[in-house]
């Protein structure tokens, strides 16, 4: 795929096809993660994909309890968003495989680590757009650090950064409209 299409085509991704995604094709898309810039090269970035269905269902029902924790803030959206958010945190969209990216706890550059991950995953989800594969970064998984950490055996000197649901856009996704800042927003020539 030509590469400003693939920048183009990535959207979150929050309706899947009841897939897996082979572990060879996600083992690459790691590995394309891995080339990103990390500060002082130091690549403090840790990768963790569930594909286990038992463990992908306790992580599903981890995330459907967001739907209570944050009834105020759903309750705020319009009907549509409503129905999509939904059915996206009943049952993950039906996302069959979940990355959870970790850095070194009390590191003395958090914040660069933090940059450097985020580098990592951005390299991680256009590579899957440009393999016909959607992503959705799930910050909301983050307000369940603890159990998942428990339930993936997360080692206790590691933090968790970013939460991806990758798998095959089910055959209606469409992306949600984006409202967009204009560049005279935020671009300044100096
Ligand atoms: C750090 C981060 C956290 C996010 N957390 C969530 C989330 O918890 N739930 C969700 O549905 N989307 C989440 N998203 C996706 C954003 O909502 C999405 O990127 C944004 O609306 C723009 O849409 P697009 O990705 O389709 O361009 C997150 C994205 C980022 C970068």
């Amino acid at each position: 795929m030509d590469f400003q299409n693939t920048i183009n085509l990535r959207h979150s991704v929050r309706s899947f096809e009841p897939k897996k995604v082979p572990k060879t094709i996600l083992k690459s898309l790691i590995k394309n993660a891995t080339k990103a810039p990390s500060s002082g090269n130091d690549q403090n970035w840790k990768f963790y994909v569930v594909s286990e269905t038992n463990t992908r269902n306790k992580l599903a029902k981890l995330l459907s309890k967001s739907l209570n924790k944050f009834k105020g803030e759903f309750d705020k959206l319009s009907p549509k968003l409503q129905k999509i958010t939904n059915e996206f945190y009943s049952d993950l969209g039906g996302c069959q495989n979940i990355i959870f990216a970790y850095i070194p706890k009390r590191l003395n550059f958090r914040d660069s680590a933090i940059a450097s991950i985020s580098c990592a995953c951005q390299n991680l989800m256009l590579s899957a757009t440009n393999k016909e594969l959607g992503t959705c970064w799930v910050g909301t998984f983050k307000g369940f650090e603890k159990e998942i950490n428990k339930l993936l055996e997360i080692p206790k000197n590691e933090e968790l950064v970013a939460s991806i649901l990758i798998g095959y856009p089910s055959k209606d996704f469409k992306p949600l409209k984006r409202m967009k800042k204009k560049i005279s927003d935020v671009l300044t020539f100096i």
